[in-house]
């Protein structure tokens, strides 16, 4: 059984990180969709409301859960018996972070291996930290989350 995490900050969740999940769900028999718990960063969403939010937006695929984790990713990968992390690459621009953090972890840990799925080019210019940015702004979101997070988002700005 091959099991594998995908990991991330899902600050919100956008229809960039559910192309990743449907995609890695298809090729993985267990997909951990595991949220950050980061006291140093300051989300918009609380680690329990994004884990419930991706549960709801996950609820369809079978073999997908959500967690949620702190720490280091490896020692995580490690308790969860996880082979292989996930990471979408939108852009060259994404490139060098994601080659530095997959080279840290298996520095960290040898029996993890990260795996890159490209993400699908209409939501290459997608992130969570501009779809909050959109919001805050009352404007449109609706071709970047499911309506049931775009209502959760715009409620944080007062809407
Ligand atoms: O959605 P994000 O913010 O790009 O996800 C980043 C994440 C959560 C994958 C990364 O910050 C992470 O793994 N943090 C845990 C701490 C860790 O393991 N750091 C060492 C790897 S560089």
């Amino acid at each position: 059984m091959k099991r594998a995490i995908y990991p991330g900050s899902f600050d919100p969740v956008t229809y960039g990180h559910i192309d990743i999940i449907k995609r890695s769900a298809k090729v993985f028999d267990e997909l951990v969709v595991a949220v950050l718990s980061n006291k140093a960063k300051s989300p918009l969403f609380s680690v329990e409301e994004r884990v419930k939010m991706l549960q709801e937006v996950c609820a369809d695929i079978e073999n997908v859960r959500v967690d949620s984790f702190s720490g280091l990713l490896v020692d995580y990968a490690a308790k969860s018996e996880a082979d292989v992390i996930i990471r979408g690459l939108r852009a060259v621009t994404d490139f060098e972070y994601e080659l530095q953090m997959a080279q840290t972890n298996r520095k960290l840990s040898g029996d993890v291996d990260t795996v890159f799925l490209t993400t699908s080019l209409e939501y290459a210019y997608l992130s969570s930290t501009t779809v909050k940015e959109v919001a805050s702004f009352g404007r449109d979101i609706s071709r970047f989350v499911p309506e049931s997070i775009a209502k959760k988002v715009y409620e944080k700005y007062g809407g």
